[in-house]
């Protein structure tokens, strides 16, 4: 069927990688003096960028979700490649930081104005996971690199 065919999974990563690049940029110029050269120290540009892309961020996790459920279901196709629901590798690692950053990140919105406990228990999980995620994209730009490599000299 010509739906199978489409490769669906591709397409969203590609979206998916755009965004989550934008985010970490955003969010570690929102830490402030420590890297807020990243964004020119333009933290109202940054603010107003990290929580667009966040609602478009938390959108394409639930089809992600969705799809995987539907694929499970239907179970007529294996495993599609590029989505971030596994159950190993950088797959796993990526669910499981972007629940974390989206539950710590509706934390932090909700309670920016009042509830500080809250607050800082929320940005020091939304920190770390941004810690952990930049070596983790890292290290899958080293070990995916061979695909930019269009021209010879490529392991494909
Ligand atoms: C230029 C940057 C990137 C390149 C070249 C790249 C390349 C790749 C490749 C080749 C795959 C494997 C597909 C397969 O097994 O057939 C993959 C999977 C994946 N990518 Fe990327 N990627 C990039 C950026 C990102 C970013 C920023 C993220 C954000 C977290 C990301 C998340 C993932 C995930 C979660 C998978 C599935 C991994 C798995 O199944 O274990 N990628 N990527
Ligand atoms: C790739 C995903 C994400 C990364 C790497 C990321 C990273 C960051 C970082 C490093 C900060 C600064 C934390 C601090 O000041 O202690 C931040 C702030 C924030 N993030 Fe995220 N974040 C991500 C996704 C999200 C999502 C999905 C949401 C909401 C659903 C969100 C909401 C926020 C909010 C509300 C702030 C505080 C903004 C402010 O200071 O005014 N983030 N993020």
């Amino acid at each position: 069927m010509a739906v199978e065919r489409f490769k669906y999974d591709f397409i969203l990563h590609w979206i998916w990688s755009a965004v989550f690049g934008l985010m970490l940029l955003t969010g570690l110029a929102l830490l402030g003096p420590k890297y807020g050269w990243v964004l020119g120290y333009n933290l109202g540009l940054a603010d107003y960028l990290h929580r667009t892309l966040a609602v478009i961020f938390t959108i394409l996790f639930l089809i992600e979700i969705v799809l995987e459920i539907r694929r499970r279901i239907t179970s007529r196709q294996k495993r599609a490649p590029w989505l971030v629901v596994g159950k190993g590798g950088f797959a796993l690692l990526t669910f499981i930081a972007a629940q974390l950053l989206i539950i710590s990140g509706v934390l932090m919105w909700l309670c920016i104005d009042d509830n500080h406990a809250v607050l800082a228990l929320a940005s020091v999980i939304h920190e770390t996971v941004t810690y952990v995620m930049v070596v983790g994209v890292v290290w899958h730009l080293f070990e995916k690199s061979y695909v930019l490599i269009l021209l010879g000299g490529g392991r494909r």
